[in-house]
């Protein structure tokens, strides 16, 4: 049950990033939203889950379905989103990967007031570069309650053929509202590693996760798995989708290798691989030759709980043969595996500006470089400039850095979320200052950006 001292933590959160300590500072134009007539209308309603839907009422959802409903746009058209907020409290929509115009960017107190209860808000922005992304509410927790689904702007000239697609959305089902115990610096003194004793002491080595109840694919619980089916020649594709809050999962598909064809929706030179990992915020397309008959479990283990894995089923021809796992052991996917197809132009030569920032536990949250949000300085930068970003992440867990606005390139890899790997991993990446604006940067974790792990990247 939702106590008052969640909703008091969920409230506080909303105010992430009021810029009025900043208002002296003169701060670029944003790009306009595109005008004229949308090609695309959609409308999203954000809910209590109904009792009927077996969901928990703690559980809000888009549009009555969970994950919420899948919008696909071809590249380019101009969509037009019209938030209807059917919640008791106020949110946004974030569109996770897509470089909108600022003021689309859904971000409260950043970019837009947030829309109260019954109140509306309008999103529109170009549709493009084609890609996997999906759409989160960016107020407090609300995503761990539910509010995500994919979108998936369709590319006009596919570089991979294929013969059918399906979307996995996995995500890390929490049965009931987040709770406040999670909630980093507005719990009570609580932070990510509880009892007072900071996040370095926590039980799980300072990352505290919730108990989720499930780990899901497309809403369903391991043990009544999605049948993916498919035809003894064809080549499927399959988009995936890290939407969990705070979950690390590594992807194994039973009896076929998977072809790695885009990276956060970006497309790479082909790799076959027989596992990924990747973070919270990040997606992987691949594709599949259905080449080897019969029922293959398609899993997605958490590499940092204890869950059972999410699961789907790869099934030719509606046969129901008992279903085969994966094995343990294979080729894994890593980022130097990822070569895009079209690298960010402009990043040749040294860098205009670097950040070099610290990932690290403090007292009662996640800093970088020893900064809790939203009191901490912005990162300034002008536009045209070559952005050179290196993360040094001094704590034992994972955390998967996301940058609103832009796609930035790491190694030969261009994307929008990265994973700085525990104990003094380190991640450098480039990027172009072409779209101005104030623009959060943060741990995806939750969790991690609800206690501090965010800052603003502030166009002067
Ligand atoms: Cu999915 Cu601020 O991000
Ligand atoms: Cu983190």
């Amino acid at each position: 049950a939702l106590g008052a001292a969640g909703l008091g933590g969920l409230t506080g959160c909303t105010g992430i990033g009021a810029l009025s300590n900043d208002s002296d500072v003169p701060t670029a134009t944003p790009r306009s939203p595109p005008s004229g007539p949308a090609d695309t209308a959609a409308t999203v309603r954000p809910a209590p889950a109904q009792a009927a839907s077996g969901l928990s009422p703690d559980t809000w959802i888009y549009n009555e379905g969970f994950p919420g409903p899948q919008l696909r746009v071809p590249e380019g058209d101009v969509l037009e989103v019209e938030l209807a907020n059917g919640l008791p409290r106020e949110t946004t929509v974030h569109w996770h990967g897509v470089p909108v115009a600022n003021p689309m960017d859904g971000v409260p107190g950043v970019t837009q007031q947030p829309a109260g209860p019954g109140e509306s808000f309008t999103y529109r922005f170009r549709a493009e570069p084609a890609g996997t992304y999906f759409f989160h509410s960016h107020v407090g927790l609300q995503l761990d309650r539910g509010l995500l689904a994919p979108l998936i702007v369709e590319e006009s000239d596919p570089h991979v053929e294929y013969d059918r697609e399906y979307t996995v959305v996995l995500d890390d089902y929490l049965d009931g509202a987040p709770q406040p115990l999670y909630e980093g610096t507005d719990s009570g003194g609580r932070g990510p590693g509880m009892g007072g004793g900071g996040p370095g002491m926590g039980g799980m080595m300072g990352d505290r996760r919730p108990p989720y109840a499930a780990l899901l694919a497309n809403g369903r619980p391991p043990n009544d798995p999605q049948r993916l089916d498919v035809r003894e020649g064809q080549r499927v594709r399959v988009r995936f989708i890290n939407a969990s809050s705070a979950t690390y999962f590594r992807v194994r598909l039973g009896g076929h290798p998977m072809t790695v064809t885009h990276a956060d929706g970006r497309p790479v030179d082909p790799v076959a691989v027989d596992s990924f990992r990747f973070g919270a915020g990040e997606r992987y397309d691949v594709v599949v030759d259905a080449t080897n008959p019969g029922t293959w479990e398609l899993l997605a283990t958490a590499l940092n709980g204890r869950e059972s894995p999410a699961r789907a089923l790869l099934s030719y021809d509606g046969g129901t043969s008992a279903p085969v796992s994966p094995s343990a052991t294979g080729r894994e996917l890593s980022y130097g595996d990822l070569v895009a197809r079209t690298p960010i132009d402009g990043l040749d030569g040294s860098p205009d500006r670097t950040f070099n920032l610290t990932l690290s536990a403090g007292q009662s949250g996640w800093l970088i470089d020893g900064q809790a949000y939203p009191d901490a300085d912005p990162l300034q930068i002008k536009e045209g400039e070559h952005v050179r970003v290196t993360m040094r992440n001094r704590s034992p867990v994972v955390h998967p850095m996301h940058l609103h606005g832009h796609f930035f390139q790491v190694g030969n890899a261009v994307k929008d979320t990265v994973v700085v790997p525990g104990h003094m991993g380190t991640v450098t990446f480039d990027f172009l200052a072409d779209n101005p604006g104030n623009w959060l940067f943060h741990c995806h974790n939750l969790y991690h950006l609800e206690s501090g792990m965010a800052r603003l990247i502030q166009y002067i």
